[in-house]
Formats: C-alpha cells, sequence, structure tokens
C-alpha cells in the first residue's frame, strides 16, 4: 500500500551505518526526511548523498533528521561514504538505512518494478513532528534530486502549519503568500495585520507573516 499524505509515517526498526534505530524513536520530537536511492557506488547518488552532507545545517535549522536509505549492506555504506566524503568534499553526517531485506522500501513502496526491477527508486518523504507525512516526491534513477528544492518545502510546510497562509508558484522563505479561501477578507485582515491585496475574490496575498 502506498504512504499517502497525511498518513503516520510507518514505524520500523532498521540498521543504518550509525547503528540499529527505530524510526519513529530516531525521529524524536522532530521534523524528518526519509530519502532513498537506487545503489551505493553509483554517480548520481554519490552526488546526491555529498550533497545532503553539505546542506545538513540547513536542515538543522529546520528542525529537521534526514536519513538515507538503500537496499545495500552497512559494510558497503561505509566504504561508499569514504568515496562520498572523498570525491564530493564532505563528511557524510547522517544514517544510511542498510534495507538488505527490503522490508523499509516495501512498506514505503519505494521499489517500482517497471522503472528498477529490485531497486528503490528516488523517493522522498517529509514527516512532520506529529510524524505525519506532509510531502512525498518521486524521481527516476537518472535525475538527481534538487534538495534546494526539498528544503524550501519543508520552508512551506513549517510556514502554512503554523498560519493561514498557502505558498504560491516558486514561493521563497520571504516571499508573498496566498490567503487560505476558508478566511473571510474580514477574518484574514483581522489576523494579518500587514495586510491584504484582494487581486480577485478567490486570490488573496499577504505578506509572509513570520517574517
Ligand atoms: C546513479 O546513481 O547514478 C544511478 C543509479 C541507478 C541507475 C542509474 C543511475
Amino acid at each position: 500500500m502506498a504512504v499517502r499524505l497525511g498518513d503516520v509515517a510507518p514505524n520500523f526498526k532498521a540498521r543504518t551505518n550509525e547503528g540499529d534505530i527505530d524510526f519513529h524513536e530516531w525521529l524524536g520530537d522532530k521534523w524528518g526526511v526519509l530519502f532513498s536511492h537506487p545503489k551505493d557506488f553509483t554517480p548520481v547518488c554519490t552526488t546526491e548523498l555529498g550533497m545532503v552532507a553539505k546542506l545538513k545545517p540547513e536542515f538543522d535549522r529546520r528542525n529537521c533528521k534526514v536519513i538515507a536509505l538503500s537496499v545495500d549492506s552497512v559494510e558497503d555504506h561505509n566504504s561508499w561514504i569514504n568515496d562520498i566524503n572523498e570525491t564530493q568534499g564532505v563528511t557524510v553526517n547522517y544514517p544510511i538505512i542498510a534495507d538488505t531485506d527490503r522490508k523499509v522500501a516495501d512498506l514505503y513502496d519505494m521499489i517500482h518494478p517497471n522503472e528498477l526491477d529490485t531497486l528503490t527508486v528516488r523517493s522522498v518523504f517529509v514527516i512532520g513532528s506529529d510524524k505525519k507525512v506532509k510531502l512525498t516526491i518521486t524521481y527516476p534513477a537518472s535525475t538527481g534530486r534538487n534538495f534546494d528544492e526539498i528544503l524550501r518545502t519543508i520552508d512551506s510546510l513549517q510556514l502554512t502549519a503554523e498560519h493561514a497562509v498557502a505558498t504560491p508558484v516558486n514561493w521563497k522563505d520571504g516571499g508573498m503568500c496566498i490567503v487560505v479561501p476558508n478566511l473571510s477578507d474580514e477574518e484574514a485582515r483581522a489576523k494579518f495585520p500587514k495586510g491584504i491585496e484582494v487581486i480577485k475574490p478567490y486570490l488573496r496575498t499577504t505578506p509572509q507573516p513570520n517574517r
């Protein structure tokens, strides 16, 4: 069964290069990003995992933990991490799940057999501090992800969890926001002291409330 938005992220126990974990315990009260990649010792994955190591302070700043997954062993992960560190100029600073029995991959429907028969595709699950799945993205093996975009989605998810706004196309932290449709103009003016602009009755903007 696919994991859908709003579902509680399925819990699991797994081996990682940083030791055994219970996923929910590992998350604690933080947000989380669980992302799979097809295979250790592959070129696109090497660049992705290096970039996540570089961006780790940005995930930390958002109170968000990151964890990778592939169906390779801890021994392979440790050996490959040396290559990632050497070639990407980083120190991998987050765990990689060794899902050799594909238990987690099956639980999260990360294997798409018509794309890659036994390997995981590039799945991303953003999980809120309430353990619910807030966002999923799936890329094929041949397309490396843009982790700046994943940080941007976390900014939007965290903002819209706290304030009655949505974020428009290509929004970035600090940009104009959309007033959610279920607020009347009067309620919106009371809620957003910086003001609202009514472009159409259904299209209303306001400056980002927490900036
Ligand atoms: C890669 O990470 O480069 C990759 C992995 C599997 C298939 C194609 C590319």
